[in-house]
């Protein structure tokens, strides 16, 4: 009898600490989802003045309104934003990431809102392939899932991270990297914006599934945000805000 009570009170205490991602139910019942993402990875998530647009930050509130929720946004650096889910910080995170086995055992991923994947840009035409990056310096965003790519390819001189995209990116123009690696609209975007800029093209090194993340095991969370994209992608909304941004549609087929 006295064991049983003090497991009870072990338990008890292990249930008061223990943060708790909040399933669907209590999100309904608040009201509002609060979603966290970047706001530094245009045109997918970023500032606009004061204010964080873009294509995901779109889809994202076209999706909570869907569910009958009120968005609350939280901006922060990439790194930090799938360990914010298992501390209960926000419900949601709408980042650009990939799924990948090894994300997937630390977080539960929805269906993806779109398909991509990670390209070579670089001041030099000839870097096409990854097979051309063969001893040269390649930037990427810490946390991405383009450095286990690059250092997966042969003969890497040396991959560099960097906090966000857009210094991996000032890197590259100041020539102390010879290539980044970064999302192909992403990179497509940066050279409509700067064509004076010099940047190249080149090859895809990776093709990605990109889906907002939860708490592991938050499965009606998941589900509901999966039901009402589809509903999304079903009704013109989705294909509208992804004209806006890329003039095609970027789901994955
Ligand atoms: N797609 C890549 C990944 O899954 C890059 C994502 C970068 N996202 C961002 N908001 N900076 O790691």
């Amino acid at each position: 009898m006295k064991i049983l009570q003090s497991l009870m009170i072990v338990a008890a205490l292990c249930a008061a600490t223990a943060l708790q991602a909040r399933p669907l139910d209590a999100i309904r019942q608040d009201g509002t989802l609060r979603i966290a993402t970047e706001g530094q990875y245009a045109p997918f998530n970023f500032f606009q003045g004061k204010q964080l647009t873009g294509f995901e930050v779109e889809v994202a509130e076209r999706v909570a309104r869907q569910m009958g929720l009120k968005p609350e946004w939280k901006a922060l650096g990439f790194d930090a934003l799938l360990t914010g889910l298992q501390q209960d910080r926000w419900d949601l995170v709408i980042a650009s990431h990939a799924i990948t086995d090894e994300r997937a055992k630390a977080v539960t991923f929805t269906l993806p809102h779109y398909c991509s994947g990670g390209t070579i840009v670089s001041l030099a035409p000839a870097l096409r392939s990854g097979k051309d990056l063969a001893g040269k310096v390649v930037a990427v965003q810490t946390g991405t899932t383009y450095l286990a790519e690059v250092q997966h390819l042969p003969g890497i001189k040396a991959v560099k991270n960097f906090p966000t995209d857009t210094d991996a990116r000032s890197a590259l123009l100041a020539k102390r990297v010879d290539a980044m690696i970064t999302d192909r609209f992403v990179a497509k975007e940066l050279l409509r914006r700067s064509p004076q800029s010099g940047f190249q093209l080149g090859g895809m090194v990776t093709v990605e599934r990109i889906a907002a993340a939860v708490a592991l095991g938050n499965t009606s969370l998941a589900d509901a945000w999966s039901q009402a994209l589809k509903a999304v992608m079903a009704d013109g909304s989705y294909a509208r805000i992804s004209q806006k941004y890329f003039q095609e549609d970027i789901r994955c087929p």
